[in-house]
């Protein structure tokens, strides 16, 4: 067997741990050859295809980086238009793979969808910081995002409390507030504003000003999919190449304005962009990208292809690329965590 892997759209801390454990699975369990794909689907769209060979010796000692060895990019779709899907069926062909683990976030698992259905065998790995993958109730590298980011909002908060300031926080997320909310109540932000809750600016200047006569500091995690009642998204530009172009992100600068012509205190606001994606995985997401990656070479060798490893329930499983390609999973209105948040008097800008 020869099996190809690629990490595609934005990187993600736990992506090594998978390369590694897909590779030392389908080497040690089947003698199988690996060949990486460089650059995502980028590898496959050249005249010449773009690769890495993956052996036992290559793997080692990646498990605890971050990044991607293979390289990877968020601007590249083989699906496009027909030139650059038959090139990279041709070029798939021409390394006579016998399948290709596509390891990636929603528009990548979308992707390998649309190849499988053109004929190429695929089983896709969930990556995602934003743990927004349907299907999927906890993608490697979200742990790490949320501890950076709830590291972050920590050290934000001895400063906001010596200043007496009010501190902004920007997560990222996309339209899922996961990250928001979960570093948010790791490091017990006074508000919490997710993209699933339009905030009510009003609601927001009262916590402040109640906490300047008590607290005398508020510490705000703000996702950068949130915005105000009757407002707009945040956009920060457009790459028209991704598959999914539009970038959010400065909401907490917009945020910070409509507070600041509310309040006596000062205002700051801190986007932590792609921090939260760099540096080494978290004990638990190099476990789980082991577990994702050892379960996707399971799937090669029994030849259950066009499926994509899940999480549900605590249990490893695989569902249908169907099944999870366009669809995101953001905070549902009734997640026991916005229940647990409210109850304990933290804000949801409401
Ligand atoms: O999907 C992961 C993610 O980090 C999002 O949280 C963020 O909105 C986006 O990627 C940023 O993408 P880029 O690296 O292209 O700026």
């Amino acid at each position: 067997m020869r099996i190809g892997v690629l990490t595609g759209g934005g990187d993600c801390p736990g992506l090594n741990a998978v390369i590694r454990a897909v590779t030392k699975s389908l080497i040690g369990q089947c003698g199988a050859e690996v060949i990486g794909i460089q650059d995502g689907f980028e590898g496959l769209l050249g005249d010449t295809p773009q690769t890495l060979p993956l052996d036992w010796q290559r793997v080692s000692g990646i498990l605890q980086t971050g990044g991607t060895v293979l390289g990877t990019t968020n601007r590249s779709n083989p699906l496009r238009d027909e030139a650059a899907t038959r090139q990279c069926l041709a070029n798939a062909n021409a390394l006579g793979l016998d399948a290709l683990v596509v390891i990636g976030g929603d528009g990548t698992q979308s992707i390998a969808h649309g190849l499988a259905d053109r004929g190429l065998p695929c089983v896709g790995v969930p990556k995602t910081i934003d743990n927004d993958i349907a299907q999927c109730e906890r993608s490697f590298g979200f742990d790490t995002a949320v501890a950076t980011a709830a590291e972050a909002l920590a050290r934000i908060e001895t400063t906001a409390m010596s200043h007496r300031r009010v501190m902004i926080v920007e997560t990222m997320g996309r339209h899922a507030g996961w990250i928001a909310l979960e570093a948010g109540l790791a490091a017990a932000a006074d508000v919490i504003l997710l993209p699933e809750i339009d905030y009510d600016i009003e609601a927001v200047a009262a916590v402040c000003r109640a906490r300047e006569q008590r607290q005398r500091y508020t510490v705000i995690c703000i996702g950068e999919g949130a915005k105000p009642r009757g407002g707009e998204l945040t956009v920060q530009g457009l790459v028209p190449s991704s598959h999914d172009p539009v970038r959010l992100g400065g909401v907490a600068l917009v945020l910070r304005e409509q507070l600041q012509m509310r309040l006596s205190s000062e205002v700051r606001a801190t986007v932590l962009g792609h921090v939260q994606r760099g540096g080494m995985p978290t004990a638990f997401d190099r476990v789980l990208a082991t577990r994702f990656g050892h379960r996707a070479a399971q799937l090669v060798r029994a030849g259950e292809f066009n499926r994509m490893v899940t999480l549900q329930g605590g249990e490893l499983g695989s569902v249908p690329l169907a099944d999870v390609a366009q669809r995101q999973r953001t905070v549902p209105a009734d997640h026991p965590l916005l229940v647990t948040a409210r109850e304990i008097g933290v804000s949801l800008g409401i």
